[in-house]
């Protein structure tokens, strides 16, 4: 894929892996938009990244997105790549009952709104000569940790849906990328890893972007990292063989 002259939406793109894809690909001179629930967090990147287009929207509100996609396409036409990057994580103890639902934010945040997303900007997508799709899913997708059983599940069907989405949309103009990372430094889990002890900060979101846009550029469609790389081979063993069979 060609890595300049895009025109990109970001979901969640004020902070962490988002902001410094956002940062990367405005230096390959391509426009970038980017979306976020905080306004603060906008204002913040805003203040870093002048070049990017600011818009506070929540992709998990189901009854705003249509009427977003379309404000989106009108303001953008060339919008050609969409980046299903918002996510949030969650220690869920099921131990503990019903009590604790917050993991169905989850998957409405990580799952439904990708799939929504993709279903309302494919249309558009399809009528331009080059256009891509990016999920951002998870080595946790691959080999689960299971103090965060809900969103390791949905980073594993974003996965899937990746997989099929490829399939459907191999004879059109869209490219369907899933970027997989490993363990980054940002603050998805809001103090969660500090609170646990957990030493191990991750690699850099700079080098995430970095990697991402290299393997974009390869049309590597899977861009894994690190000890992702390990977990999506593990999950990968005769997997070919098995999606052909399964999608003759
Ligand atoms: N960090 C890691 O170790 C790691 C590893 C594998 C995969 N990932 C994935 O990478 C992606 C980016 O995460 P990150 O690590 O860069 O963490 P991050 O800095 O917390 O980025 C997540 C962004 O998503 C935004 N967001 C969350 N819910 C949203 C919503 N409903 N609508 C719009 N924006 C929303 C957040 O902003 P607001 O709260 O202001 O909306 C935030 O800017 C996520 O999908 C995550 O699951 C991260």
């Amino acid at each position: 894929m060609n890595i300049t002259g895009n025109t990109i939406l970001i979901t969640g793109g004020a902070t962490g892996i988002g902001f410094c894809l956002a940062e990367a690909l405005i230096k390959h001179n391509n426009t970038v938009i980017i979306c976020g629930r905080r306004q603060d967090k906008l204002d913040e990147a805003k203040s870093k990244l002048p070049e990017a287009h600011y818009i506070q929207w929540d992709v998990s509100d189901r009854t705003m997105a249509k009427e977003m996609v379309s404000k989106l396409i009108a303001q953008f036409p060339q919008l050609n790549m969409l980046i299903n990057n918002a996510g949030m994580q969650y220690e869920v103890d099921f131990t503990q009952g019903e009590n604790d639902l917050k993991g169905l934010e989850e998957l409405n945040i990580n799952l439904e709104a990708p799939m929504r997303l993709c279903a309302l900007f494919i249309p558009h997508l399809r009528t331009l000569p080059s256009s891509a799709i990016m999920n951002v899913s998870s080595g946790l997708g691959f080999v689960p940790l299971s103090i965060m059983p809900v969103y390791c599940a949905t980073k594993a069907a974003l996965h899937s849906f990746s997989l099929s989405l490829r399939h459907q949309l191999k004879n059109t103009s869209i490219k369907v990328f899933e970027m997989i990372p490993p363990i980054v430094d940002t603050e998805l889990d809001r103090g969660a890893r500090d609170a646990r002890g957990m030493k191990d900060r991750g690699i850099s979101p700079e080098l995430m972007a970095q990697v991402t846009l290299e393997g974009m550029e390869k049309d590597e469609l899977e861009i894994a990292h690190g000890f992702s790389k390990i977990s999506l081979s593990a999950a990968q063993a005769a997997f070919g063989e098995a999606f052909k069979r399964m999608n003759p």
